[in-house]
Formats: C-alpha cells, sequence, structure tokens
C-alpha cells in the first residue's frame, strides 16, 4: 500500500491526514525523560519525510509551549500548506505545575492566540477542545470554538476526551470534524460508542496513546527497572498483574515480528489505522528513529493469519484479566 493512499480526509472537511500523525508531546519533556529541541526538530523532519502530514500539538505541551516552539521552527521548512496542524486549548499548567482545566471561551482564545505566535503562523487547522472543563457547560466552550472559526484562527474544531452525551452538546453549538480519544489494540473502549457516534456524524476518530506510552513499541522487557522519574510507572498497564499481562500480549506480538518481519512498534500501529472508523493514530516521538518505524505501519498491512493471532491472544488477556 503506498504511502498516499494513506491520507484520509478530516471530517466532512477539505483537509487530508496522513492516517500516523506525529504526537508532539514527549517533545514538551514535561513526563518524557531526555527531550530536546535538536532531536525534536529532527524527529519532525524524519515524519515529515516519511510521509506524515499531521501534527499534534496543544497549548499545554510544555511548560511555555516547547512543542509549539520546535514546530515553529520546521513551518519554513516547507510550504504551510504541506502541513496539518492541531492544537488544543482549555488545560494549562499553574504556577506550582498543576494541570488546570479552563475552557471558558475568552481563555480558548486567548491559548489560541498565544500558540499562533509560538507556532509563527496565522491559523491552525484544527483546534480542539483539549477537554471538558467542569466548570464550564460544554455548549459555551463550544460557543467560544465556534468563534474561533469564524474568526478563521482555526480552520476546523474537534474535541478530546468527551463522552457521547458531551459530543451531542458540543455538535449542537459548534460543528466538528474530528473527535481525539485514548485508543489502541489493547484499549478499546471507543468501539461501542464513540466510533459508532463518529461515523453516524461524519466525524475523524483521531486516536492518542495508540503505543499505550511505549508498552505496545515491544522494547520494554519484562524486568524493565523504570527510572525514577517515568511518570509511567504511575499508570496500571505498568503495574502487577497488567504489567504481566500485557507482556505475555506483547510476546505474542514480538512471534508475529519475527514471522513477518515488521516491528512490534509497526504492527501495533498498522492494526490501529485499520481499524474502521480509525482515521489517524497519533504516534508520540522525541527521536527520529522512532517516528521512521511508527510511519511504517502506513506502508503494509497485516496479513489474516496474524490479525486472527493477534485477536485470540487480546480476549486471552481479556479472559485472564478478569479472573
Ligand atoms: N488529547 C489528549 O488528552 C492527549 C493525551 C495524550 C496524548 N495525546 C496526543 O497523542 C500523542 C500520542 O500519545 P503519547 O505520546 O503519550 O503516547 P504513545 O504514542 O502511545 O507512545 C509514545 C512513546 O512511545 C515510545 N516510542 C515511540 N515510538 C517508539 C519506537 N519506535 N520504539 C520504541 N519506543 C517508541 C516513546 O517513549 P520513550 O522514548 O520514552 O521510550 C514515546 O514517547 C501525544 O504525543 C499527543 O500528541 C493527546
Amino acid at each position: 500500500m503506498s504511502i498516499a493512499r494513506q491520507r484520509r480526509r478530516l471530517g466532512n472537511s477539505a483537509i487530508e491526514v496522513s492516517s500516523v500523525g506525529l504526537g508532539c508531546w514527549p517533545m514538551a519533556g514535561m513526563t518524557t525523560i531526555g527531550a530536546n529541541s535538536s532531536d525534536s526538530l529532527d524527529t519532525i523532519r524524519a515524519a515529515f519525510d516519511a510521509g506524515i502530514n499531521f501534527l499534534d500539538t496543544a497549548f499545554a505541551y510544555g511548560a511555555a509551549g516547547e512543542s509549539d516552539a520546535v514546530i515553529a521552527k520546521f513551518l519554513p521548512e516547507c510550504e504551510r500548506s504541506d502541513l496539518v496542524v492541531a492544537t488544543k486549548g482549555g488545560i494549562h499548567w499553574d504556577a506550582d505545575g498543576k494541570r488546570v482545566n479552563d475552557a471558558r471561551p475568552a481563555v480558548l482564545r486567548s491559548e489560541l492566540e498565544q500558540s499562533l505566535e509560538r507556532l509563527r503562523t496565522d491559523y491552525v487547522d484544527l483546534f480542539y477542545l483539549h477537554a471538558p472543563d467542569p466548570n464550564v457547560p460544554i455548549a459555551e466552550s463550544a460557543g467560544g470554538c465556534r468563534e474561533l472559526l469564524e474568526s478563521g484562527l482555526a480552520r476546523t474544531i474537534g474535541v478530546s476526551n468527551v463522552d457521547v452525551s458531551q459530543l451531542d452538546a458540543f455538535t449542537a453549538e459548534c460543528p466538528i470534524v474530528a473527535c481525539q480519544p485514548p485508543y489502541n489494540i489493547l484499549q478499546r473502549g471507543i468501539e461501542s460508542d464513540i466510533i459508532p457516534w463518529c461515523k453516524e456524524h461524519s466525524v475523524s476518530v483521531v486516536t492518542y496513546w495508540p503505543l499505550m506510552k511505549g508498552l505496545l513499541a515491544g522494547k520494554l522487557k519484562r524486568d524493565h527497572q523504570f527510572a525514577e522519574k517515568d511518570s509511567r510507572k504511575n499508570y496500571e498497564v505498568f503495574q502487577g498483574k497488567q504489567w504481566e499481562l500485557n507482556q505475555d500480549f506483547v510476546d505474542v506480538l514480538r512471534e508475529i515480528s519475527r514471522e513477518s518481519g515488521h516491528s512490534v512498534a509497526e504492527i501495533v500501529v498498522n492494526w490501529t489505522i485499520n481499524q474502521p472508523g480509525i482515521t489517524t493514530a497519533l504516534c508520540g516521538a522525541k527521536r527520529a528513529d522512532q517516528i521512521r518505524e511508527t510511519a511504517r505501519a502506513m506502508t503494509w498491512s497485516i496479513a489474516d493469519g496474524h490479525l486472527q493471532k493477534i485477536q485470540s491472544a487480546f480476549e486471552l488477556r481479556e479472559q485472564k484479566l478478569a479472573n
């Protein structure tokens, strides 16, 4: 399958995006260890060279917009129209580094304007509400997003971390082209609600955590010791019984990798972008070799026999988790 064939339409818009997008959170260096702006710039270049045209950032990606700053360095190296830049507003960090949800319309506008300054561009292709604000009705945040759309600062609007009732309430006030939930080969909760809703409303599903923060890249061994500062150890999937069962599952992927000649990360991302209703998987990376590897997922298809093996391993893990 050619890379060109992997361009997909973003909702009902005229925008076309690659089925693998580059997630810029690791470049922010807030939870990832060892990120630096030189490697990050190389990562964006490698992504672009590998056929990725879709960059995912946010106002909150970095204490001072570090991921926006790297994208700004890359933008002069290509035509602006060759890149689809998506950002998000509605989350920021307070002076103590604590996460704050504030999605009042004035705040959303101010965050987008600040991001545009950091990005050194006049518009973003897609602006998401990063997450609903518990203190602001979502319809009010949606009204703020509609104004950003009408002002031309954002070409299209999306939402992230919402449920179906919030999708209904948001879209009553503002049209959207994309919804950004977490989803991967092990965490498939959205298949029963978000994906059908998006299909029905011609909204793209742009998923985050396809590699489950590296767990599904297959390089973390069973006896891996997380560094003191590595926040991944706080997630259940990296702990106790889940960690053991996840390693059993990844062992099956490792076997498929040996048989197919494709890496575990490629297999996992390939599986994700070929699920019904999925437009793009946002793969995080902070080094060029990482995104080169995941971008290769756009160039081939998993054999049916291997798909069945993956499904059996998934069902076995689900059974064992329930016991
Ligand atoms: N809307 C939201 O609320 C939200 C939330 C989370 C994420 N996102 C978006 O989704 C993107 C993806 O999420 P994510 O970055 O957290 O997680 P992810 O894509 O599931 O995993 C990325 C991590 O996997 C490891 N990795 C990547 N490629 C690899 C490779 N080829 N080989 C080995 N390891 C590899 C890297 O970790 P190491 O380098 O540390 O090994 C990298 O930081 C984010 O960057 C962000 O744009 C959005």
